[in-house]
């Protein structure tokens, strides 16, 4: 990850577009490349110098690892050298509220590393929730019939100590919840009462998702459940035994500011020797266009369409849209009448 943007071309060749790539269902599904995606995305390089052509980011909803990791291992996958610059994921914009709770006792929850995701941008009181849960006895009544897991939380009495005895004043759904069951119970519990479970009801804490997407695509033939799914379980629960309604904030795309974001990041990677009078506005580089290549019509291609311009949204068949090809379908129509009506022709001349 030592490669910077500073060897992108001469004046002449300033890229007047850049690619925002969603991830799941268009890169990858797991951890396989879909299609010829390494391919793809090596020739945004300069063969000779393997150094950026295109300036281009990920721009997915997924997450559970810092920026840095994610680049890391997508490096790995797709063979080329991603920077954790290029690398957007759902919980990015959560850096926006460091200031808000940098010092305050927050619970961190998801798949990967969703504690360490949050320390990593600056919150300095980050729990996972298997870290907090384990500071309660029984706060899960299932937890002994969940032969899955293996008790070995990083948890020691410190944690039982700080933890256990403050405030929660925000919860983040970082990524995918990896226990509903649990994760549901003791979030209802930090969240009717006021951050201290087992007490009172109380102001609800805040509440923060990375991204609010119903289904993804990931390895399975049909789309697997996903944030907005484990959202609409926990509102409807809560609602239904608080008597205010659940309150919280979704990150991620379709949200238009995500797509701001990706466009100032992608003009960050063009230095200003590529910048003329008619490209710059304030400074910076300004694309004629950024392509979002998205496999979620009400996610990627919704959000591209909200962001306006420069953004033009590219649907991709591999992942969540499956939808038919009607050109093909109507050609198809239009070909086999064709072939009636000469049949039928052919048949009474013969007549
Ligand atoms: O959990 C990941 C999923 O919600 C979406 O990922 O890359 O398609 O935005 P992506
Ligand atoms: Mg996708």
């Amino acid at each position: 990850a030592s490669r910077s943007f500073s060897h992108l071309r001469s004046p002449s060749q300033r890229p007047s577009f850049g690619i925002a790539f969603d991830i799941d269902g268009v890169i990858l599904r797991g951890n396989t490349p879909i299609g010829g995606s390494p391919q793809a995305l090596g020739r945004l390089y300069h063969d000779s110098f393997g150094t950026l052509k295109v300036p281009y980011v990920f721009l997915t909803n997924g997450g559970g690892v810092p920026e840095s990791k994610r680049a890391f291992e997508l490096s790995k996958l797709l063979g080329v050298n991603i920077l954790p610059s290029q690398v957007i994921q759902g919980h990015t914009p959560f850096k926006q509220l460091v200031k808000r709770f940098e010092n305050d006792l927050i619970i961190a929850v998801g798949k990967g590393e969703p504690a360490t995701v949050m320390s990593e941008y600056g919150f300095k009181n980050a729990f996972s929730i298997d870290e907090y849960a384990s500071c309660f006895d029984n706060i899960d009544p299932l937890a002994q019939f969940k032969k899955w897991t293996t008790g070995h939380v990083n948890q020691n009495n410190t944690i039982r100590s700080t933890a256990c005895t403050q405030r929660v004043h925000a919860a983040f759904i970082v990524s995918d919840s990896v226990d509903w069951s649990r994760d549901i119970q003791v979030l209802c519990d930090i969240l009717r009462t006021g951050g201290f479970p087992g007490r009172e009801i109380a102001h609800q804490p805040s509440l923060y998702f990375a991204n609010d997407d119903l289904e993804y695509q990931a390895v399975f033939p049909s789309e697997r459940l996903g944030m907005g799914a484990f959202r609409i379980a926990l509102e409807s629960i809560f609602n239904s035994i608080h008597p205010n309604a659940l309150e919280y904030t979704s990150f991620g795309k379709p949200n238009p500011s995500v797509f701001r974001n990706a466009e100032t990041v992608l003009m960050e990677t063009v230095p200003s020797s590529y910048q003329s009078a008619n490209h710059v506005t304030g400074g910076n580089h300004v694309f004629r266009t950024l392509y979002m290549i998205g496999d979620n019509p009400s996610v990627d291609i919704k959000g591209a369409k909200q962001a306006g311009h420069p953004w033009f949204s590219i649907l991709t068949r591999t992942g969540v849209f499956k939808g038919k090809k009607i050109m093909l379908s109507i050609q198809r129509i239009w070909l086999l009448t064709l072939l009636k009506r000469q049949w039928t022709i052919s048949s009474e001349r013969r007549a």
